[in-house]
């Protein structure tokens, strides 16, 4: 018996050795220390033993056991160890190819010049309000004191969709919807598109941006106006910049006026941008029409308030130096990826 026991434990050894994986490991568990195993085998035969001999025999069948048990523990370490080795190999990486280069985006100039335009009224406690670009000739017009028969309203300038539906010309739309929805005290900017049926040129597109401004409450004045504007206009264009107001006119406003910026590049003396003049018209403006409060449900009586609006390409222009606001449409990567 001793003997078979030390051929079972050679045996094990051996085979063992040999194992591939786990799969095998298991069937040599059972083979060797199963309940139908060859170790088992053998201890069932221990009844026929003598006395002196049973301990004897006992004792190496328990240390054949634990050596088998040892044997198969290490070999499975080993062969799990070796699974990560295997695998570390595969998914190797080498860390000094080249990467991919991934083109990443930006935001267009354009929304630059926009969302800076936002920043410096947010910063001063307006708030930033959009409005539909597809209005009814109410908002666009009629609402704000524009008469039936002004020219502004000719299908030439407005792209109408059905009589009364258009493409919004100016964002002075968002006034309206503003003034019918909150009380004063407001202070608004709205940028947003807008559409008039041009001829595509340096300076025109059909479709173009507009930044709208409107403040209301009681005893808004001229002042508080110029006050507003020249902030802006120091911030978008340089500490020096002074402003003036020409008079103008437009239907929802009285007064009203445009405002001149001093030409930034050359200070006002006179030079290409601000072609010879010292001076550069950047919006319209004015004192909002008592009729466009009325109709809009705010008391005249009671509040005033100032509105202004500018086209956004032009301020783009001016502060990125372009001469061609078709640059700004067409999307031309290398134009783009200057700013
Ligand atoms: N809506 C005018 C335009 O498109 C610009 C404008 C002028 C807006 C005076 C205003 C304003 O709010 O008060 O030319």
């Amino acid at each position: 018996m001793k003997e078979m026991l030390e051929k079972i434990r050679a045996a094990a050894a051996e085979q063992l050795e040999a194992v591939t994986g786990e799969g095998e490991l298991e069937a040599l568990r059972v083979k060797f220390l199963g309940k139908k195993g060859e170790l088992t085998a053998v201890l069932r035969g221990m009844g026929a033993l003598s006395a002196e001999e049973r301990p004897v025999i006992g004792a190496l069948a328990n240390e054949v056991r634990t050596f088998i048990e040892e044997k198969i523990a290490a070999r499975s370490e080993r062969l799990k160890s070796e699974a990560v080795s295997k695998r570390l190999e595969a998914e190797r990486i080498d860390v000094t190819m080249p990467g991919k280069d991934i083109k990443v985006g930006s935001r267009h100039p354009l929304a630059k010049v926009e969302l800076e335009m936002c920043d410096i009224f947010r910063s001063m406690g307006f708030d930033i309000v959009e409005g539909p670009e597809v209005e009814t000739d109410y908002y666009n017009f009629t609402a704000l004191n524009t008469p039936e028969n002004h020219p502004a309203r000719d299908v030439q300038d407005t792209f109408y969709i059905t009589d009364t539906l258009l493409l919004r010309s100016q964002t002075s739309t968002v006034q309206v919807h503003v003034m019918e929805n909150r009380e004063p005290p407001i202070r608004i900017v709205s940028p947003g598109r807008v559409y008039r049926s041009d001829a595509v040129d340096a300076t025109h597109s059909p479709m173009f941006h507009q930044l709208e401004g409107l403040v209301i409450d009681e005893d808004i004045t001229m002042g508080d106006l110029k006050g507003i504007l020249e902030i802006f206009s120091r911030r978008m264009f340089g500490d020096k910049t002074r402003v003036r107001f020409r008079p103008h006119h437009f239907p929802f406003t009285e007064p009203s006026a445009e405002l001149d910026v001093s030409c930034f590049v050359c200070g006002g003396k006179g030079c290409r941008v601000c072609k010879g003049e010292g001076w550069i018209e950047i919006l319209g403006c004015g004192m909002v029409h008592p009729n466009v409060l009325g109709m809009s449900g705010i008391d005249p009586e009671k509040y005033s308030g100032f509105a202004f609006g500018m086209g956004v390409e032009r301020i783009a222009m001016l502060t990125l130096g372009i001469d061609d606001m078709r640059l700004l449409f067409e999307n031309d990567t290398r134009f783009l990826e200057q700013f």
